[in-house]
């Protein structure tokens, strides 16, 4: 319920409507005595859950930034990913006890990877940061999109050199800038050169089974109690993940992966910046 009623919202006028609303009001002499309380009865009104913990966005910010929004946007409103204010998800969620276990098992199959190696606090920072997101829409709250492109292309080269040739050639980015719309598209790819139908990123497994046998193949999805792979025959097989079952993992893109977690934000911009400038 609480959901449909916000896609309304979110998706139509009616933000129109509820801005409105709230304008009517004076700040000191309608129903809302202080800002909060409007907020808050914006909230009641929207059917949001708990106001989020805005220490904790503001600590999932930057987590968010650098694991999230090349796909979902900075603001969570949708890149290449869907907008996650309007996810069902989201809106049922109210401080990371669904969210949470979601992000630890992604959707590989469909190009939401898992964060199974994320620690659960900083999940739980970046849940508050998309509840923020959401609550900004909610209330009209002013935001700043953020230009993707503030880096220096110089330095980028530099980091380059240093740090992606161990893996590729000159030649891999040669024009890289032609193959993306946008610059954010361009970052989304070359930090997650996830391609959900590609054999050349799709991570493989080997299953040894408790009796013996072996099944390898793609692996289409996975969590703690379950592996689903597809074989080379096109044959899907759920394997439940029981003890004494031998699981061999490849994921061509762990080096990306490793990558990531020490890259900096300033790098971030500074790779996309040369990388932008090959057109
Ligand atoms: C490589 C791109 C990519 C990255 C990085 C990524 N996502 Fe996603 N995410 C997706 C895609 C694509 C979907 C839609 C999957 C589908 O169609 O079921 C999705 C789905 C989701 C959903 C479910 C939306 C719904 O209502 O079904 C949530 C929540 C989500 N992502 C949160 C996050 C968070 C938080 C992060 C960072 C920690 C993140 N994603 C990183 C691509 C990405
Ligand atoms: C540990 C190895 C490794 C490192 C280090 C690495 N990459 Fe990759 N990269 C890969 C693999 C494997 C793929 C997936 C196969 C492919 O698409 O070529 C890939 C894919 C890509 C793609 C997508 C290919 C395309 O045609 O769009 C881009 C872009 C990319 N990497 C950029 C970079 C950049 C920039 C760096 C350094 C900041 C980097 N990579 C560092 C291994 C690596």
């Amino acid at each position: 319920m609480r959901c449909l009623f916000l896609y309304a919202v979110v998706g139509g006028g009616l933000v129109f409507a509820v801005g409105l609303a709230l304008t009517q009001e004076a700040p000191s002499r309608g129903r809302f005595a202080t800002p909060q309380q409007r907020a808050a009865a914006t909230r009641q009104f929207l059917g949001l859950g708990p106001a989020p913990d805005k220490a904790a966005a503001a600590r999932g910010a930057p987590l968010f930034q650098q694991n999230c929004s090349f796909c979902h946007g900075p603001d969570a409103r949708g890149a290449e990913g869907p907008s996650l204010i309007t996810s069902d998800l989201v809106l049922d969620d109210n401080h990371g006890e669904n969210l949470v276990p979601f992000l630890k098992v992604g959707r590989p199959e469909k190009g939401m990877p898992s964060f199974a190696k994320t620690p659960d606090d900083e999940l739980k920072d970046i849940v508050e940061f998309i509840h923020l997101q959401v609550e900004n829409v909610a209330n009209r709250g002013t935001y700043q999109v953020k230009n993707i492109l503030v880096g220096d292309a110089a330095d980028g080269k530099a980091y380059v050199a240093a740090h992606c040739m161990t893996c590729h050639r000159e030649a891999d980015f040669d024009h890289i800038a032609g193959k993306y719309r946008t610059p954010d598209q361009l970052q989304r790819g070359w930090v997650w050169p996830l391609q959900p139908d590609d054999d050349a990123t799709a991570t493989t497994a080997t299953v040894k089974l408790a009796d013996g046998g072996m099944i390898s193949g793609r692996v289409t999805q996975i969590s703690d109690f379950r592996i689903t792979l597809m074989d080379s025959a096109g044959q899907t097989h759920v394997i439940d993940r029981e003890p004494g079952l031998k699981l061999q993992l490849h994921d061509p893109l762990a080096g990306h992966e490793a990558m990531l977690m020490t890259l900096k934000n300033r790098d971030l911009h500074n790779v996309t910046a040369y990388l932008e400038s090959l057109k």
